[in-house]
Formats: structure tokens, sequence, C-alpha cells
């Protein structure tokens, strides 16, 4: 049988809005203490600020400004720090597209939502109408 999915209070650490350079430098550092003060190892910390600063660096250029909420989740075996990210903007039309490694619709690499992906547990895309990304890193 799957391991049970019963998740026990989400407990919330944090919200940031994501409009301006200065959010996502503070939303980054927020995301690396809270990380560090749960548990995760310093390449943990690292992963997860990374695809932090990468789905919000979207949200502010794409989605034209969002936010984002940091919450500690719980399973009865397991905790996980869940990021979810989200915006009013353009959305994104084609999933598998905006998902492969070097397609991008303006000037990037085109690796901000793959890398995020490989780099964190679980990953979930909810789009349109705005963009919605929520992404999991269990310890
Ligand atoms: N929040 C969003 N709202 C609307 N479109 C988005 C959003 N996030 C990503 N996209 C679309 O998905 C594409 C791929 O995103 P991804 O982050 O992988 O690459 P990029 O932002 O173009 O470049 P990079 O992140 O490497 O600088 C973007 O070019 C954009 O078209
Ligand atoms: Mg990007």
């Amino acid at each position: 049988m799957d391991r049970e999915k019963l998740i026990v209070t989400p407990l919330m650490l944090g919200f940031q809005e994501l409009k301006t350079e200065d959010d996502l430098i503070e939303m980054r550092s927020a995301v690396k203490r809270h990380a560090a003060d749960m548990g995760f190892s310093a390449l943990n910390q690292t992963k997860i600020m990374t695809a932090a600063s990468e789905l919000g660096r979207n949200v502010i250029e794409h989605g034209h400004g969002g936010s984002v909420q940091i919450e500690h989740i719980r399973e009865l075996d397991r905790d996980g720090i869940r990021l979810t990210f989200t915006d009013d903007g353009p959305g994104i039309a084609d999933a598998r597209l905006a998902l492969s490694d070097g397609y991008t619709s303006k000037k990037g690499m085109g690796l901000g939502l793959s890398g995020s992906k490989r780099l964190m547990d679980e990953f979930e895309l909810i789009s349109p109408p705005g963009t919605t990304v929520m992404v999991t890193k269990w310890m």
C-alpha cells in the first residue's frame, strides 16, 4: 500500500509579497532561515533557496508580481517545507513546454521551472488562470 498521505496541521512560517528585487532578496533569506530552523542540511537549504529564487523570479518576471507562502507540513512520519507561489498573471498555457529544459518565452535560460522541479521532491503547477506553483522538500 502507498504511504499514508495524512497531512497534519500545516504550520504557516511566512508570507511574502513578490513585486520587487528587494522582495526577492528578503524571501530568499526567509526561506533559507526557515529551512535551517527546521533542520535541513546545508546542501538542502541551498537547493530549497535556489528553487525559491527561480520561482520567485518567475512570479515577478512572467506573472507581474504575486506572493509566496512558506509552510512547515507534516505527515505521520515525515516533515517538509512547502512553498506556494501564486500570481494573477497571464498563466502558462502549455505546461509541458514550459517545463522542458531550455524553453523560455523571453530571454532567460529556460531552466527555472525544470531546475526547481529537480531540486525539490514534489512539484505541482496549477494554471491558468494565473499561475500557482507548489513545491515541497521532505526532511
Ligand atoms: N509565473 C509565471 N507566469 C507566466 N508564465 C510563466 C511563469 N513562470 C514561468 N512561465 C513561463 O514558463 C517559461 C519557462 O520558465 P523558466 O523559469 O523555466 O524559464 P525562464 O524564466 O524563461 O528563464 P530562466 O528562469 O532560466 O531565467 C517562461 O519563459 C514563461 O513563459
Ligand atoms: Mg524563470
